[in-house]
């Protein structure tokens, strides 16, 4: 119920606008965003780098209907990737890229362009680009728009929604040999229509998925904080004979930051999502929806505790 609403606010702009205004809203934003600009996020890359962790970084912003903002999210993109090119991170630097802060909520085209010229500057660091999935009625153009840039860049991957009824039918169309599937539950506020709404269903269907995933051709990105689908994933590995590097795991910064630890400890590649700049609303608001323990850590923080 918590969750339904904040993820309902995520959505507004006078809440956005009251939230941003909250002087101590930084402190505990900070907990989930790298920072503002790019040596921010820099320096919060070294220290995983350091760790043994991976990272897949995300200049923050969504939702564009500004052609200017479009050509400046992807100018912003192309500055992040020189900055990592010294860093020689190879696939282990990759970024994760909205295609909704690319214009494609106005042009499809405008999108893929935009995207197209992503991919090229990962690709002179070796690395490779990752598409979020946003809400349902961004799906068949995100999967279009991954099609065409993966005749040029065929390692683009993209991100896959359990909760979403159609997405075991899209893991079984995106499992074969050199795909890059992003599997997560989902972080929309969904009708019931087009996806799960209990939490047992969307960890079923998520269960479903990854078995397509892990029995493909293609590298699954297995993203998730749940102990139990991790484990799930140990077994399904065993039975398809997977090792490791042949799948990886994925989690968001500063959430359970002992496991990512952990699991890189024990061989595994883990590759952390990092998002920082200055456009963080949306996407910390989903994070409070998703575990109402951090609401209370956000509430304790604007109390001053
Ligand atoms: P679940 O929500 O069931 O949580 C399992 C456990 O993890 C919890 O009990 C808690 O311990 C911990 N946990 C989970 N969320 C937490 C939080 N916010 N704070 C603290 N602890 C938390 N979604 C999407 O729609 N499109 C996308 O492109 C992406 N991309 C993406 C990349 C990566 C790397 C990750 C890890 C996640 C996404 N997501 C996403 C978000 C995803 O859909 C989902 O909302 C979250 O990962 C939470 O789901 P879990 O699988 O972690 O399970």
């Amino acid at each position: 119920m918590l969750g339904q609403l904040l993820l309902a606010t995520s959505r507004s702009a006078l809440v956005r606008r009251s939230v941003s205004g909250f002087p101590l809203t930084r402190k505990v934003v900070d907990r989930f965003v790298a920072g503002e600009g790019v040596e921010e996020a820099r320096t919060a890359i070294e220290r995983l780098r350091d760790a043994n962790l991976a990272v897949t970084v995300d200049h923050l912003g969504e939702e564009t209907r500004d052609a200017r903002a479009a050509a400046a999210t992807a100018k912003a993109y192309i500055t992040l990737l020189a900055a990592l090119r010294p860093l020689e991170l190879g696939r282990r630097g990759e970024v994760s890229v909205k295609l909704s802060a690319l214009g494609q909520r106005l042009d499809d085209a405008m999108a893929l362009e935009h995207a197209r010229e992503i991919c090229a500057a990962a690709d002179a660091n070796g690395s490779t680009v990752t598409l979020d999935m946003e809400d349902h009625t961004t799906v068949d153009s995100t999967l279009g728009i991954l099609r065409k840039l993966r005749a040029d860049f065929p390692s683009t991957g993209v991100a896959i929604q359990s909760y979403l009824f159609r997405s075991v039918d899209d893991c079984r169309e995106l499992a074969g040999e050199g795909s890059r599937v992003r599997l997560v539950k989902g972080a929309y506020r969904e009708p019931a229509t087009v996806a799960h709404q209990g939490k047992s269903d969307v960890d079923k269907a998520y269960v479903r998925c990854l078995r397509i995933l892990m029995a493909g051709q293609g590298y699954p990105m297995v993203a998730t904080h749940d102990d139990r689908i991790i484990s799930i994933t140990e077994l399904l590995a065993d039975r398809f004979g997977r090792g490791l590097g042949s799948y990886e795991y994925q989690m968001l910064y500063g959430i359970r930051t002992d496991r990512q630890e952990d699991l890189a400890g024990a061989g595994h590649t883990v590759r952390v999502y990092v998002p920082y700049g200055d456009d963080w609303y949306g996407y910390f608001m989903r994070r409070l929806a998703e575990r109402p323990a951090n609401v209370a850590f956000f509430l304790r923080a604007l109390g001053g505790k």
